[in-house]
Formats: structure tokens, sequence, C-alpha cells
């Protein structure tokens, strides 16, 4: 990793960045992420401005970004853990874990992967960490369970894109 590169949460003066990785995502890779970009692309700025400073009340919900020394966001992962739900707080959220295709290969998604592993034990109660991966994506899968993640369930036909379903597998890492 060079000088150029840090690995922090993001702010909200990088929302121009988020939305320009987001687009990416939603371009190269549309099987892994809910939304859809036509449906993305006809948000009004506001109303985008306002779902990403959702994603953001740090150590509770952020995102960890791989952010070169210009601004660009390279890779991220979101983190959410409902704190004030007496109910579902031990329970955490790892969603949106995406590197630019070329920046693959320079083990971001390890990187981003231990960030959030670690900053989910700093979490106080919460007790463990879920995730959804297509079952196609053998890649994530893979890595996942390097990570210690385990399968607790499949979710058939998850999403639709286009005509065909995504089937999704519903994981697990117990952090204590
Ligand atoms: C999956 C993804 C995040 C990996 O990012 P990356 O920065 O290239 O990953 P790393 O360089 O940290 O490599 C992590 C490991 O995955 C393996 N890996 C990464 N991409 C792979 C691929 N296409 N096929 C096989 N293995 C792959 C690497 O060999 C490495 O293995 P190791 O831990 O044994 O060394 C990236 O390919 C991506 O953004 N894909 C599209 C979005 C996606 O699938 N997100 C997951 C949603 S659940």
């Amino acid at each position: 990793m060079t000088n150029d590169i840090s690995i922090r949460p993001l702010e909200l003066e990088d929302f121009n960045a988020f939305l320009d990785i987001q687009r990416d995502a939603l371009v190269h890779a549309p099987e892994v992420f809910g939304s859809d970009y036509e449906w993305f692309e006809a948000l009004s700025r506001l109303s985008k401005e306002q779902r990403y400073e959702m994603y953001l009340d740090f150590p509770y919900r952020f995102l960890l970004g791989v952010v070169h020394a210009n601004g660009t966001i390279l890779g991220m992962v979101g983190f959410s853990n409902e704190h004030g739900q007496t109910k579902t707080r031990h329970k955490g959220r790892l969603w949106g874990l995406y590197v630019r295709p070329e920046y693959r290969g320079h083990g971001f998604a390890r990187t981003l992967l231990s960030g959030i592993i670690e900053a989910a034990r700093d979490v106080v109660g919460c007790e463990l960490l879920q995730l959804s991966v297509s079952t196609m994506n053998q890649a994530s899968y893979q890595l996942y369970l390097r990570f210690g993640f385990t399968v607790y369930g499949t979710e058939l036909r998850a999403m639709k894109v286009g005509d065909a379903y995504v089937d999704e597998y519903l994981m697990v890492n117990y952090l204590r």
C-alpha cells in the first residue's frame, strides 16, 4: 500500500466521491447491490445526500473506504448496528463490499474486512456480524469463509436482475 492511500471511515466531505464509486458499483456489479442504477440515478441530489448521511453515525453506522490522496474512493464496505434497539443491537451488518475493478487483487478487500470486523468488536453489545452474498459470487463467498463467516441460511430468489433470480447465502460471524 502506498502513502497515497488511506483506510478510513468516510465523512460528509466524501459525498461526491461516494456517488462516483456507488455508480461504478451499480454498473460493474449490479447483482451485488439491492438498488438499481436507473433508480439511483433518478433520485434527487438531496435525497442521495440524505441517504448518504444516514450511513454515517460512527461507530454504529459507517462506510470504511480505501481512499486515494486525490479523494477518489477505490473500495469500500458498510457497517450498521441498531444500537438503540435493545432486541437487535447484538447484531451488526456488513454490506456493500466493493473494490473498483482496476484496483482489485491488491488486498484492499481483505483490509476492509479486517477493519470492519475489528470495528464491530469494539461496538459495545455487538456480538455478531451478518451479511448476504450471492450464491454465484464464489470469490466473495470464499473470502468471507476465510474471515470466519459461516452460512446460516439461504434466501432463494433474494433478488431479481432482469429475468434472472439471484439466491443469497446468509452468513454470520460470531465476534465473541
Ligand atoms: C470481491 C472483491 C471485493 C475483492 O476485492 P479485492 O480487493 O480484489 O480482494 P483482495 O485483493 O483483498 O483479495 C481477497 C482474496 O480474494 C481472492 N479473490 C479476489 N477476487 C477473486 C476472484 N475474482 N476470483 C477468485 N479469487 C478472488 C484473492 O485471491 C484473495 O485471496 P487470499 O485472501 O487467499 O489472498 C472485488 O472483486 C469486488 O468488488 N467484486 C465485486 C463486488 C462484490 O462481489 N462484492 C461482494 C458483495 S457480497
